[in-house]
């Protein structure tokens, strides 16, 4: 596949995003991943298909995902291991939830070497708590495509259906007030430490995550422009 898209040039490395839930991770990774002609790998949608399926990983992480505490690193890890040997990944991707705990984070670095794809790129999404409430609280997805949208930010055209293939918009689990909070809970306590791990290996990048979608894309691939 050629890897050259809208940027004009390729990724080839790999690029992590890094925030809490709701920062908008997920609606940037997949258009990152669009411009860029990469797969877009995020170990929470994996999951969510694992679940739809029914198959034994999606039956260990529903009950585990449905209290919003976190996958054991052995099952996230053999998962994301198998979906980063494939040979679609070798231009480049954009990963969001993943790593989530230093264990995942050491495995990912020997990942990538094993690979030849030199050091990544983390962009870390820094935005206020107020606003991850309305963001999660207001945001449906669609069944088929997994499109993300928000009834208060980024509603579809037709209520309740998604513009790009009409499936229904559905409520994640998750996103309901009492399992935010252990989300966010498990974020500060297992996930946040990455940051300094990261900004200490200065691959790290900021990114003020409040601003509109466009924007925030534009901010991203700013970074990533000057990150060569
Ligand atoms: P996961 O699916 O990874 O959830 P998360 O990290 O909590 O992140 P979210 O998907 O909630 O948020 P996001 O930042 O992607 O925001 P989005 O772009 O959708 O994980 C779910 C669960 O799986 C975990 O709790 C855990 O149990 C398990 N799991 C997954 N990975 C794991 C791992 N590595 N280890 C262990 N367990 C793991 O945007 C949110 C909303 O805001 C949307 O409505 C969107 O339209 C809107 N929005 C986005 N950007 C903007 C903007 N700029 N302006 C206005 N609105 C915006």
């Amino acid at each position: 596949m050629e890897p050259a898209h809208g940027p004009g040039d390729a990724l080839d490395r790999a690029v992590i995003f890094i925030g809490p839930p709701g920062a908008g991770k997920g609606t940037q990774a997949k258009e990152l991943a669009r411009l860029y002609g990469v797969p877009h790998l995020s170990s929470g949608d994996m999951f969510r298909e694992h679940v739809s399926r029914g198959t034994p990983l999606g039956l260990k992480a529903k009950p585990i995902m449905d209290r919003g505490d976190l996958v054991p690193d052995a099952i996230v890890l053999e998962m994301i291991e198998d979906r980063i040997a494939r040979p679609d990944c070798r231009h480049g991707f954009v990963i969001d939830g993943f790593p989530r705990t230093a264990a995942q984070a050491e495995r990912l670095s020997e990942l990538l070497e094993h690979h030849g794809m030199g050091k990544p790129v983390v962009i870390h999404f820094v935005i206020d708590r107020g606003l991850l409430m309305r963001r999660l609280t207001g945001r449906r997805m669609c069944s088929v495509g997994g499109e993300i949208y928000n009834i208060y930010d980024r509603p579809s055209k037709v209520p309740g259906r998604c513009d790009n293939d009409g499936g229904a918009l559905i409520q994640r689990y998750d996103d309901s007030e009492e399992v935010i909070g252990p989300r966010l809970k498990a974020y500060d306590q297992q996930t946040a430490p990455l940051v300094a791990y990261y900004r200490r290996q200065s691959v790290l990048r900021d990114v003020d995550a409040a601003a509109g979608v466009e924007e925030v894309t534009r901010r991203v691939m700013k970074i990533l422009r000057n990150a060569r």
